[in-house]
């Protein structure tokens, strides 16, 4: 089996846990590096949590040494929803095994060399890692195949008005990496709420038993619970819809738009504007998910469950 050579950008962080969970457990998959970055909660946090989930889901992948801040923004976190140390409450041990020596952007440039144009690159947190590597290294333009972006949203945001968490934190990076002519899936908060789960489909997922069930029990009652006293009818698991439409993209529907970022308006700041009506005349640069297959992401959960009982 060829595998796809892939690098996950994330911000560990409930959901993003989940998300690497199920790559963790998709053979199809070749992990070459985890990827921290400052965002749901501090760098100190996301970057312990990586290193420790990599031990958990068994991964023998490189953890780069993320950006500890945004570009240009005031450092910001989302400590409220993730809970202390970022997993919701649920301490992992201590990892035995330490960073990699080189910046996730040197990282990211030398796995995209290594695999000659091939890799892909799955982001669930901010993308400032992504835009230094950009920055860095013009020709990770040509070396990239394609970004799957958790981020963004054609329509209400989830932290202002109109902005979404990752994009919020940081909107200069995510205008830099929309820039880059790099093939981009946008799976903003809109198009992976149609893979939103009830309680009874949370728990029915991760409370089967399995090695992580300690894990993905604790977060889904925390994702809930939290969901619940905000009124939500359900929860969507952004960065595990964003790595399932990643997996398998068949199960996604996207319309190329142009999008960009606002990174300038007090009222809209961290805006994804995207071009959903193509009234701008602009050729597209981001791939936006409309909807995703909820009945196959629930499989594909499923699955992820199940290879936990034998690995
Ligand atoms: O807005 C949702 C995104 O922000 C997810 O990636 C979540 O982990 C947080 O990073
Ligand atoms: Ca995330």
């Amino acid at each position: 089996m060829t595998k796809r050579p892939v690098v996950i950008d994330c911000d560990p962080g409930v959901d993003d846990t989940l998300a690497l969970m199920l790559a963790a457990s998709t053979p199809s998959l070749d992990i070459r590096a985890i990827n921290p970055v400052a965002g749901n909660v501090g760098y100190a946090s996301t970057s312990q949590n990586a290193l420790r989930l990599r031990d958990l889901l068994g991964l023998d992948c490189r953890v780069g040494r993320g950006a500890t801040q945004p570009l240009i923004a005031p450092p910001r976190d989302a400590g409220e929803i993730h809970g202390t140390g970022g997993l919701g409450g649920y301490h992992l041990p201590a990892s035995t095994r330490d960073f990699d020596p080189d910046y996730a952007w040197d990282v990211l440039y030398q796995e995209a060399k290594r695999a000659n144009g091939s890799l892909e690159l799955v982001t669930l947190g901010p993308l400032t890692n992504v835009a230094i590597a950009l920055l860095r290294y013009p020709e990770l333009r040509q070396l990239i195949k394609k970004i799957t972006c958790m981020g963004g949203t054609a329509h209400q945001g989830n932290t202002n008005v109109y902005a979404e968490f990752n994009i919020f934190i940081d909107p200069h990076a995510c205008d830099i990496v929309f820039r880059s002519g790099i093939p981009i899936a946008m799976c903003g908060l809109d198009g992976n709420d149609s893979c939103m789960l009830t309680g009874e489909e949370m728990f029915r997922l991760f409370d089967q038993p399995s090695r992580v069930t300690p894990v993905t029990s604790h977060i889904a009652h925390f994702i809930h619970e939290r969901n619940t006293g905000w009124g939500l009818p359900g929860s969507t698991i952004h960065d595990l819809v964003t790595m399932a439409c990643f997996i398998a993209p068949e199960i996604a529907v996207y319309e190329p738009c142009y999008t960009t970022c606002e990174t300038r308006s007090t009222l809209s700041f961290g805006q994804t504007v995207v071009d959903l009506y193509h009234v701008s005349g602009k050729p597209p640069n981001v791939d936006v998910l409309l909807r995703a297959d909820k009945q196959v992401y629930y499989t594909m959960v499923n699955n992820m469950m199940a290879y936990f009982t034998t690995h």
